[in-house]
């Protein structure tokens, strides 16, 4: 007999997990199926993000920022580290126990929310009466029916054309949050998210980062001041970082391999290293999931396809996170999945894609949310800019991060927020406010009225909102 569910989500990364926990919050029947295993056969919910992503890249970056603060910034403070030295093993455990951690605290969530967690991998078997029915298959098979589905199977790695990933020499992200000594010489294609933070972590502890980009220009998406002082403080560091490359071959050996490429002038050039990281985007993953036995529309590219709202063409099926279109970050897909329950209990929830933020975790920290000065301009909007540097802000100079700056893009009629953009320390932490004023439809001068605690690098952001209207007082 099958178990019948109201819901039943498939995926338990941060689309899944919380869909499942809204759904049960709203007095659904709900249950969730994730296939993610760690050592021993245990379940490991939180998907990429908490197994390969979010959640160990942020531990090795703490980790390699306190290897390099040790290293090159306490000496500015008087403080004189004598023999430093990196445990590599060691700092690769402290990170699988960050992950535990987190998996078992996932766990813990759903059986306080009454969620039934299935350890397995779920396809869809076909109708059922009351909506579908899921085979799961894993170690204790299961066969489940719900009148709604919420598809929350996220995405894999993009291998380059001809270079597998084999995790030993040729890297995906599980590999390179997992590289078990400092490469000599490390490679990464793709100066994307992935790229720059998991080439700093290893360039942190000492290995040689060479970075193979396609596009002609360095972080795109970001806004063009931003990627500048990223672009120079990155080299200081010394990332070496390439643009405008074509990737001709990759060769791997057993101990390096070998990268053929053409410069932004056309000449080959060749690189040889001992690992190489590809980080070039990644792919919906629908893989098993039966969509064709449901009928379950896809895109050309493989992402569900869905509306505005996260319907798919069939009645009581949804799909959120990265396995949809839209940007492929853990805080989308969470609000993803909380709309969705809401949507099945009938409310009527918004996200607003507008004022979803980025974050780059590297240092300095890059985040922005809104419009940059270039979609302003290709949408024909006449803004105001108000920018302020970390160099005149009294906390940054007592810390010591004097890098970047806050910048505000305003209307120019009506002074509302369209974008907040900050490179500099804690600019992860920052963003918060601009998003808040976004969501609030705030102008830059209600960000200006606020008071801001003295000495804090918010003050940055209230002193970058007086410079829309050039008022600047600490500058
Ligand atoms: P996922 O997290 O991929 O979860 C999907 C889950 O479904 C997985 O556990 C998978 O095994 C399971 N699954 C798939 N198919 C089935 C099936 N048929 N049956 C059962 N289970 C199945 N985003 C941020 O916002 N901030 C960051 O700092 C950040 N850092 C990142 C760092 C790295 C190195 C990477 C790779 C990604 C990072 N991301 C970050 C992106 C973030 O991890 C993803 O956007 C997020 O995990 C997407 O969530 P999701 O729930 O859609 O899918
Ligand atoms: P990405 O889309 O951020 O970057 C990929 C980069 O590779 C791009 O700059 C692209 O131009 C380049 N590229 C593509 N093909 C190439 C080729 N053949 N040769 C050379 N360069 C090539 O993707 P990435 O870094 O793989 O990360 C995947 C996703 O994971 C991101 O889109 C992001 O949403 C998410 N993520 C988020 C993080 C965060 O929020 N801090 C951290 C890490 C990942």
């Amino acid at each position: 007999m099958p178990d019948t569910f109201d819901v039943v989500v498939i995926g338990a990364g941060p689309g899944g997990y919380i869909a499942a926990i809204r759904a049960a919050q709203l007095g659904f029947s709900t249950a969730c199926v994730d296939d993610w295993t760690r050592d021993g056969g245990k379940p490991a919910p939180g998907g990429t993000c908490t197994n390969v992503g979010c959640i160990p890249s942020k531990a090795l970056l703490q980790s390699s920022e306190n290897f390099e603060h040790a290293g090159h910034g306490f000496a500015q403070h008087g403080i004189d580290v004598k023999g430093l030295s990196i445990d590599v093993g060691r700092m690769l455990a402290r990170k699988d126990k960050v992950v535990a951690q987190n998996n078992d605290g996932i766990l813990f969530l759903l059986k306080k929310n009454k969620v039934a967690f299935h350890h397995g991998r779920a396809s869809f078997a076909g109708k059922a009466d009351s909506g579908w029915t899921i085979r799961v298959e894993g170690a204790a098979p299961a066969t489940l029916t719900a009148k709604q589905v919420i598809v929350a199977t996220g995405s894999t790695p993009r291998a380059l054309p001809g270079a597998p990933f084999d995790n030993v020499r040729i890297l995906d992200n599980a590999g390179a949050l997992a590289i078990p000594a400092v490469p000599k010489r490390l490679g990464v294609v793709g100066a994307g998210v992935i790229g720059l933070e998991m080439g700093s972590v290893w360039r942190r502890l000492g290995a040689e980062v060479t970075v193979l980009e396609a596009l002609p220009a360095f972080l795109g998406a970001a806004d063009e001041a931003v990627a500048k002082e990223a672009q120079k403080a990155f080299a200081k560091q010394g990332l070496a970082i390439h643009t405008g490359v074509k990737i001709t071959a990759v060769k791997s050996g057993k101990a390096e391999v070998t990268v053929e490429w053409t410069d932004d002038k056309g000449a080959a050039q060749k690189t040889t290293v001992d690992r190489l990281i590809v980080s070039i985007g990644r792919v919906p993953n629908t893989a098993g999931l039966g969509a064709d036995v449901a009928g379950l529309k896809l895109d050309e590219r493989g992402f569900v396809l869905v509306d505005g709202e996260c319907r798919t063409n069939l009645p009581g099926v949804w799909a959120v996170g990265d396995v949809v279109r839209g940007p492929m970050l853990a805080h989308k897909a969470e609000e993803e999945g909380v709309a969705v329950a809401e949507r099945i209990a009938g409310q009527r929830p918004h996200v607003d894609f507008n004022a979803i933020p980025w974050v780059i975790y590297t240092a300095p920290e890059i985040a922005w949310v809104g419009k940059t000065e270039r979609d302003l301009k290709a949408e024909g909007v006449d803004y105001r800019v108000g920018s302020f540097p970390f160099s005149a802000n009294g906390r940054a100079r007592a810390m010591g991060e004097t890098t970047g700056f806050v910048k505000i893009l305003a209307d120019a009629a009506t002074d509302r927020v369209l974008g907040m953009h900050a490179i500099g320390p804690m600019a992860s932490e920052l963003i918060a406010e601009g998003v808040m004023a976004m969501e609030f439809g705030a102008s830059s001068e209600d960000i200006a009225r606020i008071c801001h605690a003295h000495p804090t690098l918010s003050e940055a952001t209230k002193e970058a909102a007086l410079a829309v209207a050039k008022r600047t007082l600490n500058l």
